[in-house]
């Protein structure tokens, strides 16, 4: 396994519509082992494959958020199928080193996808589980948390990135 180059912002890899992902060949394999090392040692909640450079739906997620089998989650082509209420609640991200900020998602979420094995597995969850889902899946929509901030605070996170990059 080997550990993966982080993409930041503004890089237009973070912005590319993943494709699906139709074969599990044993390039994916490979790609699932070498994000999740990438995510440990990277100290992220999560990671999507455009995050690395590679704009296909597939996304890993810490053990410590999975309630099941506290096992790293390996999701492919997932989608968020329902969601309830809202809540906000801080995040970050890998590919925006540095900031942290509140964004209100859903409470809920019930996400389906596939696993290595092409086997569908669903997460009817709340917390922290259902917004790294919500954070991941974005992604491969071309989305960053800090596009669905309140309009303020979008404002300001341009004017604190522009300046840390000048
Ligand atoms: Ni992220």
């Amino acid at each position: 396994m080997s550990v993966l180059d982080i993409k930041v912002i503004p890089d237009p890899v973070l912005r590319k519509i993943a494709q699906p992902i139709n074969n599990i060949n044993d390039g994916i394999v490979k790609l699932s082992g070498n994000m999740i090392e990438t995510m440990i040692l990277a100290h992220g909640a999560g990671l999507a494959a455009n995050q690395v450079g590679l704009p296909v739906q597939l996304v890993v997620i810490d053990a410590s958020l999975n309630p099941r089998e506290k096992e790293h989650i390996i999701l492919i082509n997932p989608v968020i199928v329902e969601t309830d209420g809202e809540e906000n609640a801080e995040e970050g991200c890998l590919s925006v080193p540095g900031y942290y900020e509140y964004v209100k998602r859903a409470k809920r979420v019930l996400a389906r996808g596939t696993d290595m094995n092409g086997k569908t597995i669903e997460f009817d969850c709340e917390g922290q589980l259902a917004r790294a889902l919500q954070h991941e899946t974005d992604h491969l929509k071309g989305v960053l948390f800090v596009d669905i901030l309140s309009p303020l605070k979008k404002a300001l996170f341009k004017k604190k990135y522009s300046r840390k990059n000048t």
